[in-house]
């Protein structure tokens, strides 16, 4: 269900990646060399889905121009150094093979945070990033130091202190983005393209920034505030326990671009999520936040599969009581098109 989800906004984003590839062409000199990396690839199925097709489409570019391929085409896959690189590794030599007969391309792995330098000055033409970027750098910093959870046990305690933990994830996501643009501006030449999708919120835009409901940890939170309250989870330890992720609203996205000040926004796309909702049972939103909290709990908590198999069935009961993992009513994917100025 991951993947199929993940591969819903993948195929949406197809259709901006092309165009970046059309404004890239127009903008750069690319004095035959071209390179494309996708940034949080994973190592699913979906891993080469993105640079897959901005190779077709700059391959396509040059068929229908009947002008030379560029000599040299290098495709880079990043993500963090746990990612299983093994089978990216052999997807990416298949994927080598199987365009041999129309270009040169070379493959990289470049394992290593996207908050920090990746590659070198002005050597990359396209940046491409799927569900990746909501993840922060770290838990945010002024919850850290001040000892607020993320979740208060307490009702009243959670509510009364709850515009101040949005603030600080919507602080840190503003900080890493900024961060993430900067870096990425370094790395890109000049009229470089970047196409990014993250999951963020609708409701933002309406609300303004204080009232920002998160979509991804509030659910999850009250599912491990459950577990605390039935003992299966350490209280203390679910109190020091942040998912460092957030989800932006295209206003927030919008003003951090221009406020960092590297690139143009070329194109803002809100969609809701694009899948069969026949896949979305209990028990396969309960197995999907497993397999994405399943590695940052056992680091926090221990590694326990009494722990998981409780994360399963109480999401499984969340769900069937109405309270899904996600919160359906503002849940958006946001994908931006930019041009580095
Ligand atoms: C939900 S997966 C998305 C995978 C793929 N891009 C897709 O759309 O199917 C998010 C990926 O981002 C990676 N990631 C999170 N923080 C990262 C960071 N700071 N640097 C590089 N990758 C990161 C995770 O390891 C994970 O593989």
């Amino acid at each position: 269900m991951f993947s199929c989800f993940q591969s819903g906004e993948q195929n949406r984003m197809r259709h901006v990646i092309e165009e970046a590839v059309t404004c890239l062409m127009k903008s750069t000199k690319s004095h035959g060399k071209i390179a494309v990396a996708d940034l949080g690839c994973s190592s699913g199925p979906n891993a080469l889905a993105l640079v897959s097709c901005a190779v077709d489409a700059i391959f396509q570019h040059y068929a229908v121009a009947c002008e030379q391929v560029p000599a040299e085409l290098s495709v880079f896959l990043n993500d963090l150094p746990d990612n299983d690189f093994n089978i990216v590794a052999k997807s990416l030599v298949a994927f080598q093979e199987s365009h041999q007969h129309i270009g040169h391309v070379t493959v990289g792995i470049v394992p290593g945070s996207f908050y920090k330098r990746l590659f070198t000055t002005s050597s990359l033409h396209l940046i491409l990033a799927s569900n990746s970027v909501h993840w922060l750098s770290e838990a945010p910093e002024d919850l850290r130091t001040h000892g607020i959870p993320m979740y208060d046990g307490d009702d009243d305690l959670r509510q009364a202190r709850r515009p101040l933990v949005l603030e600080a994830y919507a602080r840190q996501f503003k900080k890493d983005f900024k961060l993430f643009l900067n870096l990425r501006a370094q790395e890109l030449v000049a009229g470089g393209q970047m196409v990014i999708s993250v999951p963020g919120t609708c409701a933002g835009d309406d609300t303004g920034h204080s009232n920002l409901p998160w979509v991804a940890w509030d659910p999850v939170a009250s599912i491990l505030n459950d577990m605390a309250t039935r003992g299966v989870i350490d209280r203390e330890k679910l109190d020091l326990f942040y998912i460092p992720t957030h989800g932006p609203s295209a206003r927030e996205l919008k003003e951090i671009i221009e406020e960092e000040g590297s690139f143009m926004i070329n194109k803002m796309l809100v969609h809701e999520p694009n899948m069969d909702k026949s896949l979305i049972t209990p028990k396969a939103m309960a197995l999907l936040t497993r397999a994405v909290f399943e590695p940052m709990m056992a680091q926090h908590f221990g590694k326990s599969d009494e722990i998981m198999e409780e994360l399963v069935k109480t999401t499984e009961r969340h769900v069937n009581m109405g309270s899904p993992p996600v919160n359906a009513a503002t849940f958006v994917f946001l994908c931006v098109s930019l041009t580095k100025m």
